[in-house]
C-alpha cells in the first residue's frame, strides 16, 4: 500500500483527494495546508488528518502530491525528492527555468518518479484521438476562461497555456524554430491575454490563443494535416475528424466531391468519447509508474520542456508587448 500525502488542499487539492479515496493500492495518511479555515473544512469534511509540519507528513508518505500555488512548487518538491520520496506535481513545474532545471536533476540523482499535472493528456476527449497517426502541420489552439483570482500569481502563459503547449509538444515531434507572441495585462501585472505562434523545424506552425478574461470558456484544438482535419474539444468532450477517403470504423459518413484533381471521397467522423474521470486516470498512471516502475505518462523533463516555451513566450511578450 503506497501512502500519499497531500499538500495544498485548495480547490484543486479536494478534487486529488476525492480522487485518492477511489484508487486502489494507495492510502491517504493526510494534508499539509497553512490555511486554518480550509485546514478545518477538509478535517471535518474528510475526516483526514491535518499535518502542521510538512517535513513530518512527507516523512510518514511514499507520495507526495504538491497542489499549492505555483510559486511553492519548487521547495515542496525539492524536499520531498531529496527525501526520496516519488512526487505528483501540479502544472507548471516550477515558477522559474532555473527552478525546472533544478528539480529535473534532482529527480535523476535520486532516481524517484516524477509526474506533473498537465491533465489533458488524460481528457477523454485527446484520448479518442491517440490511437490516429497525427502529423499536423498547422494547428489552432483556444483556451478561454472567465477571470479568477486563482492561479493569478503567475501569468496566462504558465497558468492556462502551458496545458496547449505540453499536448503541442507531445505531438509535434520537431523542436521549435521560432516563437512570436504578444500579450496583455489586464487584470493583473502580467500577461492575462496572449496570442503566440510557434513555427517547428519540420514546417509546423501552431497559433495559440489563451485568455483568463472571457465571458465565455472554451479549450479547443484544431490539427490540420494533409489528408485530415481534427478537431478536439476539451471542454466538450468531443472529437471530429474530416478525412481525405480512408474511411474507419469511427461512425463515419461519407460522400464523394468533385475537385480539379478528380473525384475525391470526404469522410467525417466522430470518434466515441469514453465518459473517463481525466484526473483520476493521471493520478492512477502516476501509481502504475511507481509499482511497475516504468516512466511516468508527463515526466519532469516534459513538464520542464513545456515551462521552457512558455518562458521563452514570456521573453518575447515583455520584448514586444505592452503590458497595460
Ligand atoms: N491541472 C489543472 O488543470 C489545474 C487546474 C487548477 C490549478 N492547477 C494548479 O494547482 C495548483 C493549485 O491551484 P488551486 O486552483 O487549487 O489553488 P488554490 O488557491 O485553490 O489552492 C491552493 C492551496 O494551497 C495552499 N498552500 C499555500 N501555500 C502552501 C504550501 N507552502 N504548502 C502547502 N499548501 C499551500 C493554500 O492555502 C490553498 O489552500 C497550482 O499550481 C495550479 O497551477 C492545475
Amino acid at each position: 500500500m503506497l501512502k500519499v500525502g497531500v499538500f495544498g488542499v485548495g480547490h484543486l487539492g479536494k478534487f486529488h483527494l476525492n480522487n485518492w479515496k477511489e484508487i486502489e493500492g494507495v492510502k491517504l495518511v493526510g494534508f499539509y495546508d497553512p490555511d486554518n479555515e480550509t485546514a478545518r473544512m477538509v478535517t471535518e469534511q474528510y475526516g483526514l488528518k491535518r499535518f502542521s509540519d510538512e517535513k513530518k507528513l512527507m516523512d510518514a508518505c511514499d507520495i507526495v502530491d504538491v497542489i499549492a500555488p505555483t510559486t511553492y512548487h519548487f521547495d515542496l518538491c525539492m524536499q520531498a525528492v531529496r527525501k526520496g520520496k516519488h512526487v505528483f506535481v501540479e502544472k507548471p513545474l516550477a515558477h522559474t527555468i532555473q527552478e525546472g532545471r533544478d528539480l529535473v536533476n534532482m529527480v535523476r540523482e535520486a532516481n524517484v518518479k516524477m509526474q506533473v499535472g498537465h491533465v489533458e493528456r488524460f481528457n477523454p476527449a485527446y484520448l479518442a484521438i491517440r490511437d490516429m497517426s497525427l502529423n499536423p502541420m498547422f494547428i489552432e489552439v483556444h483556451r478561454l476562461a472567465q477571470f479568477n483570482p486563482r492561479g493569478t500569481e503567475v501569468s496566462v502563459i504558465l497558468d492556462l497555456m502551458i496545458h496547449d503547449i505540453d499536448i503541442i509538444l507531445s505531438l509535434v515531434k520537431s523542436d521549435v524554430k521560432h516563437i512570436s507572441a504578444s500579450g496583455v495585462a489586464v487584470m493583473t501585472d502580467t500577461p492575462d491575454i496572449a496570442n503566440v505562434r510557434i513555427e517547428f523545424n519540420n514546417g509546423c506552425v501552431a497559433n495559440l490563443t489563451s485568455s483568463r478574461i472571457s465571458m465565455k470558456k472554451m479549450r479547443k484544438i484544431r490539427l490540420f494535416q494533409k489528408d485530415a482535419y481534427i478537431g478536439i474539444d476539451f471542454l466538450e468532450k468531443k472529437t471530429e475528424i474530416i478525412k481525405l477517403k480512408g474511411a474507419d470504423d469511427r461512425n463515419v459518413f461519407s460522400f464523394d466531391i468533385e475537385t480539379p484533381n478528380g473525384k475525391k471521397t470526404i469522410a467525417i467522423a466522430n470518434p466515441a468519447v469514453q465518459p473517463l474521470n481525466a484526473i483520476k486516470l493521471e493520478l492512477e498512471a502516476f501509481v502504475d509508474s511507481i509499482v511497475s516502475n516504468k516512466p511516468t505518462v508527463v515526466s519532469e523533463i516534459d513538464g520542464f520542456l513545456a515551462m521552457e516555451v512558455a518562458h521563452q513566450i514570456l521573453d518575447k511578450i515583455n520584448n514586444t508587448s505592452i503590458l497595460v
